[in-house]
């Protein structure tokens, strides 16, 4: 999976499935733009993976902010010259029975998951038209797949990601451009931190591989998403999920 001399931007990098992403593309060569609100956890994971010989910079912004996006890509661009892999990870959860849920928090998830998305994809996407080439990979999930009860606006917004990954698939493919989703079971970050123990077990119940996921099972993935051994491969949804929704 040889990445040398690429230039990728991963999304909500300061931690979790998103730190793993960045901790795996570097290693393999790439120089990585972390994406992320969270200034100190994105500046300590950056430290953490250049002292590992890694060629991460850490940028805070927000990707709900259209102005802030565009400009940040375009300063990505003019300091590299490219950009060849957007991994659109940053995502939010706002969980509540929809008898509950409040309109705003509805909002919030969206505008994260899936406006945030649609915002640096569509600064990024011009760029990779001109060069004739790119790697956008989506981080969904498999209850954008399945649904679930309780995650009415999230598995709304990650099934969202699935028809704008196969849409946008279809408008960019003669440009040299693969976009894919990768959808992810139940992995051990601080977004599963906080469910309950009954919440878990009932997740893990339902995995027949009968373990948690980590966020290096999902790296893993992206990593050949993002690489030239998939160049053929476009429009796709990968479960990354112990086989919880096959
Ligand atoms: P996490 O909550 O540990 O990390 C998410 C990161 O995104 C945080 O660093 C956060 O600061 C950042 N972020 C949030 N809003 C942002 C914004 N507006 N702009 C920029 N950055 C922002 O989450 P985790 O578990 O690492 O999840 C990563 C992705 O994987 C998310 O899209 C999530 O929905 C998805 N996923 C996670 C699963 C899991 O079991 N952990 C399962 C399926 C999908």
């Amino acid at each position: 999976m040889e990445l040398s001399g690429k230039v990728a931007i991963v999304t909500g990098a300061a931690r979790g499935i998103g730190a793993a992403i960045t901790n795996s593309l570097c290693e393999n060569g790439a120089m990585v733009v972390m994406v992320d609100v969270d200034k100190e956890a994105l500046e300590q994971r950056a430290n953490l993976v250049n002292q590992k010989n890694g060629s991460a910079k850490p940028i805070v912004c927000d990707i709900t902010d259209q102005t802030v996006v565009n400009e940040m890509v375009k300063g990505v661009v003019s300091e590299n010259g490219k950009i060849d892999i957007l991994v659109n990870n940053a995502g939010i959860t706002k969980d509540d029975l929809i008898i509950r849920a409040d309109i705003e928090d509805w909002e919030k998830v969206l505008a994260v998951n899936l406006t945030g998305t649609f915002s640096i994809t569509k600064a990024v996407v011009k760029y990779m038209m001109k060069q004739r080439s790119g790697k956008i990979i989506n981080i969904s999930s498999v209850v954008g797949l399945t649904g679930n009860p309780g995650q009415v606006s999230y598995s709304t917004s990650k099934a969202g990601l699935i028809g704008f990954t196969k849409s946008l698939a279809r408008e960019v493919a003669k440009r040299g451009i693969c976009v894919n989703a990768v959808a992810p079971g139940f992995i051990e970050t601080m977004m599963t931190e906080g469910l309950s123990d009954e919440v878990k077990a009932h997740f893990l119940g339902g995995i027949p591989m009968n373990r948690p996921g980590k966020p290096e099972d999902v790296a893993g993935v992206v990593l050949f998403l993002a690489s030239s051994q998939s160049d053929y491969i476009t429009g796709e949804v990968i479960r990354v999920d112990g086989g919880m929704a096959m």
